[in-house]
């Protein structure tokens, strides 16, 4: 039996966000450089995006390079971003066939310009798709979003545009690259490493924390059901008690 039948389809994250680490440390293994490590992280990427489609996941958000990643050598940031623009116009037909969206978080701004070019020209033509949304992190740190929102807010308020008085949590949600997106409920973190880094700080303040010792390049669905079917037997409780939480309790 496969281990998808014990998923209760009811029950599912709207939003899964990944960390996929252990690339490197894959390549290393098998004697290789790390960019042969990144290479194949392509197809544990096309897997997952298949699978949560399949499964009827709404947001994917996958951490494809982050702010401190500009700090690696030259050599494998541009294996990097070739990897990216090479696996994005060789899956757009796909993403059209699955009826997905491609969106990117980040400061996309900062990357090469032929990269971003393709990115937006995929953001276009993907932006009427409905099935779900893949998210891609790219040049993306959590605390480079939390400053930028903070700009976009001290501008409005200098401009008039916006009372102090009245910020609240939806004021801060709106002001993320993550505006209108739901928070992850479910974050997963491959290669052993039980660590945030710098990912969704905001976002994840009530996700269930997933982290598994696979490295990414031999992440499949079966560990993203695995994942599932751990996130489906905790109990969320949002501060509440387990009692408040019964259907008996009035
Ligand atoms: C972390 O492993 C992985 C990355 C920094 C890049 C992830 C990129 C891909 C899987 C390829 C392309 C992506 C898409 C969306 C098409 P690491 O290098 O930090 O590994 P280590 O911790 O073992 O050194």
């Amino acid at each position: 039996m496969s281990v998808k039948q014990n998923i209760d389809i009811q029950r599912l994250p709207k939003h899964i966000a990944i960390i996929m680490d252990g690339n490197g440390r894959w390549a290393k293994q098998k004697g290789k450089i790390r960019t042969f490590g990144h290479q194949h992280g392509v197809a544990a990427v096309k897997d997952t995006v298949e699978s949560c489609a399949e499964l009827g996941i709404k947001v994917l958000t996958l951490y494809a390079f982050s702010t401190e990643n500009w700090k690696r050598p030259q050599f494998e940031i541009n294996a990097l971003m070739q990897l990216l623009v090479q696996s994005i116009s060789k899956e757009t037909p796909t993403l059209m066939e699955n009826n997905i969206r491609l969106i990117t978080i980040g400061d996309t701004e900062s990357l090469p310009s032929g990269v971003s070019k393709k990115l937006k020209k995929v953001i276009s033509d993907t932006a009427n798709n409905t099935r779900m949304t893949l998210v891609l992190a790219l040049s993306y740190s959590s605390r480079w979003e939390i400053t930028r929102a903070m700009k976009l807010i001290g501008e409005k308020i200098k401009k008039g545009e916006l009372d102090p008085a009245k910020i609240d949590e939806k004021t801060i949600d709106n002001h993320l690259c993550t505006a209108g997106l739901p928070d992850p409920e479910l974050l997963i973190r491959t290669s052993g490493e039980n660590r945030i880094s710098n990912y969704l700080l905001w976002q994840i303040a009530y996700a269930e924390l997933y982290f598994t010792s696979k490295l990414w390049p031999d992440f499949r669905r079966e560990d993203l059901y695995e994942a599932l079917i751990d996130y489906q037997s905790r109990e969320r409780r949002f501060g509440l008690t387990s009692e408040q939480l019964s259907p008996d309790h009035a």
